[in-house]
């Protein structure tokens, strides 16, 4: 199993780490056209297997592709992060140029490739991998899903006193401040059901501060997270790497499926070996749907830029 990661920032020096520190790949390769900054993260990392215990070979190259042939999954995590203040979506100028290029030339190198989006805006971005690439839609994958869901259990145990491996949530919709839907009403304490716990006043701000877990980091941090990112990211490229027929929220091109068409958008998906092997519709109520209907709104408008 060979795995790409393109840009060797915080997020995909994150991503490479979790990635090796789990010891499924064989081979990691991160890119960054900063002039020896991938071989220098990657001979860093290379210096933890000893300690941490892994065997993946983590090699690094300035914008070699030659070197990525043969990737199996390729990560994108190119472009700039944004600046306390910033949304996601203002980063498309800059960030849509990098994340064609990138991606064409991934797929040039690896023509079997199954790509995982997390350039920002990221549904917009996934979106213009499938119009640049043209790979089947289940191998473009979008990370916002996985991520948001974790920052939703991260504040649901803390609102319910619990450990985390005791909750379990979702965030579907859009990986925006604006456009996730946290899924309160299916949110669970050891299957037993949030709201039997929380009032709804609670659980209301609980969405709230998943709403805005990435803005509250970038204000705190300078700069958006990278743990978080990261370990999101590992979880999809071993779901992928290891066919483990999990279900995560991920950005994937629509067809009809929850009544959109033609955007990428956070929805339950079961990943395997073949990447999104499957979209999982599940019920939702008139507010989730009117929720995700706006938050497709958002996404369009976002990806209508495009053009311009
Ligand atoms: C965040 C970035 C990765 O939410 O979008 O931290």
């Amino acid at each position: 199993m060979k795995v790409t990661v393109v840009g060797a920032g915080a997020v995909g020096a994150s991503c490479a780490e979790y990635i090796a520190i789990k010891n499924f790949a064989s081979e990691v390769v991160l890119l960054d056209i900063k002039e020896g900054y991938a071989e220098g993260k990657a001979m860093d990392l290379m210096q933890t297997a000893s300690l941490n215990g892994f065997d993946t070979k983590i090699t690094g190259s300035t914008s070699d592709y030659s070197k990525t042939a043969g990737s199996d999954i390729a990560v994108i995590t190119s472009g700039i992060p944004r600046k306390p203040g910033m949304t996601r979506e203002e980063l498309i100028g800059i960030n849509a140029g990098i994340v064609k290029a990138v991606s064409a030339s991934l797929v040039e190198h690896s023509p079997n490739v199954i790509l995982i989006v997390v350039s920002n805006p990221m549904d917009t971005m996934t979106y213009l991998a499938h119009k640049v690439t043209g790979l089947p839609k289940h191998r473009i994958i979008g990370m916002g899903g996985a991520l948001d869901s974790a920052r939703f259990k991260y504040r649901l145990a803390e609102a319910l006193g619990a450990p985390i491996s005791d909750v379990d949530g979702m965030v579907i919709g859009g990986h925006s401040d604006k456009g996730m839907v946290p899924l309160t009403r299916l949110a669970t304490r050891n299957s037993v059901l949030a709201s039997e716990f929380l009032s709804e006043e609670r659980l209301q701000q609980v969405l709230e501060d998943t709403k805005v877990g990435g803005a509250t980091l970038t204000k705190l941090l300078g700069t958006s997270a990278w743990y978080a990112p990261g370990a999101a990211v590992s979880g999809l490229v071993q779901a992928i790497a290891c066919d483990q027929k999990k279900i995560f929220p991920c950005s994937a091109l629509l067809d009809g499926e929850y009544g959109l068409s033609d955007l990428c958008i956070g929805v339950p998906v079961v990943l395997g070996r073949n990447g999104i092997e499957k979209i999982v519709e599940i019920n939702l109520s008139d507010a989730e749907k009117a929720h995700l209907t706006e938050s497709a709104a958002g996404v369009q408008k976002t990806n209508s830029l495009l053009e311009a």
